[in-house]
Parts: structure tokens; C-alpha cells; sequence
């Protein structure tokens, strides 16, 4: 079964395909493009190859080229390589680079994507459960500096996001839960029908029950598209609310180096949100006890690991993206979800602590 969620933005509207089948599309939404490079890492290779298939039975031009794996392929390095293989193989701006694979891939080829030829056409082919209900929609592409992460990018959307459920079920099980860690997220942001599956069908989700996951990924998938649909390049401050847990969890993995996963560190910095909000009395204790129960159903971090510090931390989140000098959070409220300048020091205190941070 195939569920389609539609990212409306004017003329560049596009579909997000999700299912089994979702590679056979690949030839339609390509359009009149007649060449594609597939940008992958060699351990998701063989998910080519459904995408491989479709595009020979429509002698569609193709060639595949490999990144490495992890953080540190995502930078300017990797844009350098990919670009200068576009050129090597004549990639013209009426062409197409079908990223195919996690965050990593997404960020790293949407971005090469955005600044080859000045921009041409990319098919997200999200291989991990945190790409397909998260950064393979939407258009953000960045790639990290040594000072920070995802500190040089461009908006470019795709022209299609294609999710090959069956791809999953190679993804190692701590990736899986690292994609739960964003799922955690829509929920906690206020959805009840995936407030109601990550609370009593944890237990599926971990075994990959396919009906349950489909149900997660096409829900997220429309919570984020409508996020982006309403205000596409951040700019109302509505699509900021999707960095919800997203302040300290930046700065747990830059302070780490990446020890967490994105979506763990995800999970850590939701129940920060939650005892923060907790502290600033924008929502009750049982409330911030709910954050904390969610995450840690779904088998994933409740705290900070050893080693990281207070001020080191407070550091990196004074230099997010979002934050003027201050400390800027997205918290939970009476209003729903808001922006939180400069919570008193004992609040943050507490908050920390709540995450196993106290000096
Ligand atoms: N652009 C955005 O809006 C956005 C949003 C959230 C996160 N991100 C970025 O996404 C990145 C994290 O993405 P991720 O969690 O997908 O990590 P990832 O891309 O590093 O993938 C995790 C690991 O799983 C492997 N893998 C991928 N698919 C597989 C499969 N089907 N079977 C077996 N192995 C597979 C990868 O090779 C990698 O080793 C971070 O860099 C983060 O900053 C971007």
C-alpha cells in the first residue's frame, strides 16, 4: 500500500511517496530528465536497486556514486568530490542526483544539488526511519564546519521525496530508535494519533511492525510538510517549532562529538523541553514525567552522557542558529508551542539536572 502527502508550495509542490512501491514512481516525477546520478554510501547500495530497475525500463541514463559514512561526511569536502563527479560525468542543470540514504546523504547531496549548475533537481530516497519522517522533507541541506554543525547550507526542496518502507528492514536496530527519537518529538508537540502509538504500541514499532510504522511515517510526514508548507524558510517562526528538544540536543552532539545519535540526542533534549517547561510552570510535572516516559518506552537515552558539562553546553547553545546572543528555546505552553528567550538560571538548573547534568 502506497500513502502520498502532499508538500503544497505554489509551483514547486511536491509528493512525499511512502511504500513498498515508492521506487516505481521514481520515472514520473523525474519528468523529461534523462539523467540521474544516485548519490548513496556502500552500505545502503543495494537499495539501489529498485530505483535502478525503474530507470532502465524507462532508458533513463544513471550512474551511482558513494560518500562516506557518519558526521564527517558531511562537509564541504564531500560537496567538493561530488560536484567535481558531477562535472566529470557531464551532469547538465536538466539533469537529477536521487540522494538515496539517511540525514547524512539527504543533507550532504541536497546541498551539492543546490550549488551545482546553481541548483538542480534532487529525489529524496530517505533510507532511514529519522530521513523518512524528517530531514528528507523539506528542503533544509547543510553539511558541518569544524565549529558547528549543519553551518553552511542552502534551502533546496526536492522534487519528490520517494521512501521505500522495505529499505528499514536492514537498518540497524539503534538507528531505528534514533528515527523514533523524532517521532517522539511529533507527538510530544501535540499529536494524538502518534501520542497514542508511541505510548501503547511501543512494542510494535521496535519490531518494525510494518502496518504500525507506515501509520508513524505517514503521519509524521504530513505534520512536517504542513510545517513547511506554512512558513517554508523559517521566517514566521512556525517551522521553528519542529526544533522542539532541538536547542540542547545540538549541543549535545557537538559537545560529544557525536557520541548520540541525532535522534537520541533528540530524545535527551525532549526531556530537557519537558522539565524546563516543567521549572517555568508552562506545563505541570506529569506532564514533563510523560516526556520522560515516552522516550525511554521507545528505548532511547533520558540523559546526558557522562562527561559532558554544564557550561560547555550553555556555550554551543548561545551559538544556535535560532538564538541572539541568548539562550533560545521552543517550549511547550499554554498556547502550544512558543519561543522562550533566556530562562532564569534556576529553571535551567533544574532542567539540567532532569538530564543527569549538574556541574
Ligand atoms: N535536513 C534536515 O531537515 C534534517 C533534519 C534532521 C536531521 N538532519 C541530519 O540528518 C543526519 C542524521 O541522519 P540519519 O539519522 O539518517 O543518519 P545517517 O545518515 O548517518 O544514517 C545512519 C546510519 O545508517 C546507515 N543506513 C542508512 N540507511 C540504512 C538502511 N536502510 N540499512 C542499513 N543501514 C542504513 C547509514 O549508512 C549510516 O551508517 C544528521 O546529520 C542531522 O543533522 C537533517
Amino acid at each position: 500500500m502506497t500513502h502520498e502527502v502532499r508538500v503544497e508550495l505554489g509551483d514547486r509542490s511536491y509528493d512525499i511517496i511512502i511504500g513498498p512501491d515508492a521506487p516505481g514512481r521514481l520515472v514520473d516525477v523525474l519528468g523529461a530528465r534523462r539523467r540521474v546520478v544516485i548519490v548513496t554510501q556502500t552500505a545502503i547500495e543495494p537499495h539501489a536497486s529498485p530505483l535502478r530497475v525503474a530507470l532502465d525500463d524507462a532508458e533513463i541514463e544513471h550512474d551511482i556514486v558513494t560518500i562516506d559514512d557518519g558526521e564527517d561526511a558531511k562537509s564541504l569536502t564531500t560537496v567538493d568530490r561530488l560536484c567535481r563527479s558531477f562535472a566529470q560525468r557531464g551532469v547538465l542543470r536538466g539533469d537529477a542526483v536521487v540522494a538515496l540514504g539517511g540525514g547524512v546523504v539527504g543533507d550532504t547531496a541536497g546541498f551539492a544539488a543546490a550549488v551545482y549548475h546553481r541548483g538542480i533537481a534532487v529525489v529524496q530516497a530517505p533510507t532511514t526511519l529519522l530521513a523518512m519522517v524528517d530531514s528528507a522533507i523539506g528542503g533544509k541541506t547543510a553539511v558541518n564546519l569544524p565549529e558547528g554543525k549543519n553551518l553552511v547550507g542552502a534551502f533546496h526542496q526536492p522534487i519528490a521525496v520517494i521512501a521505500d518502507t522495505t529499505a528499514l528492514a536492514t537498518l540497524p536496530d539503534r538507528e531505528l530508535r534514533s528515527g523514533l527519537g523524532e517521532v517522539v518529538k511529533y507527538a510530544l508537540m501535540g499529536d494524538e494519533v502518534l501520542l497514542d502509538v508511541c505510548t501503547r504500541q511501543s512494542a510494535a514499532l521496535l519490531a518494525r511492525d510494518s502496518s504500525v510504522l507506515d501509520v508513524v511515517i505517514s503521519r509524521s510526514a504530513a505534520i512536517k510538510a504542513g510545517y513547511v508548507s506554512a512558513d517554508e524558510h523559517e521566517r514566521t517562526g512556525l517551522r521553528a517549532h519542529l526544533n522542539y528538544g532541538h536547542t540542547l540536543a545540538h549541543a549535545i552532539e557537538t559537545v560529544g562529538d557525536h557520541a548520540l545519535t541525532h535522534g537520541e540526542a533528540v530524545a535527551v533534549g525532549l526531556v530537557f523541553a519537558g522539565a524546563l517547561g516543567a521549572a517555568l510552570e508552562r506545563i505541570s510535572p506529569a506532564d514533563a514525567e510523560r516526556h520522560r516516559e515516552l522516550v525511554a518506552g521507545l528505548g532511547l537515552p533520558v540523559e546526558v552522557p557522562p562527561g559532558a558539562r554544564r557550561e560547555d553546553l550553555v556555550a554551543v547553545m548561545r551559538r544556535d542558529k535560532k538564538a541572539v546572543g541568548g539562550l533560545t528555546f521552543v517550549l511547550r505552553g499554554a498556547n502550544g508551542l512558543e519561543r522562550a528567550d533566556d530562562p532564569p538560571p534556576l529553571a535551567l538548573e533544574a532542567a539540567f539536572a532532569a538530564v543527569g547534568v549538574r556541574d
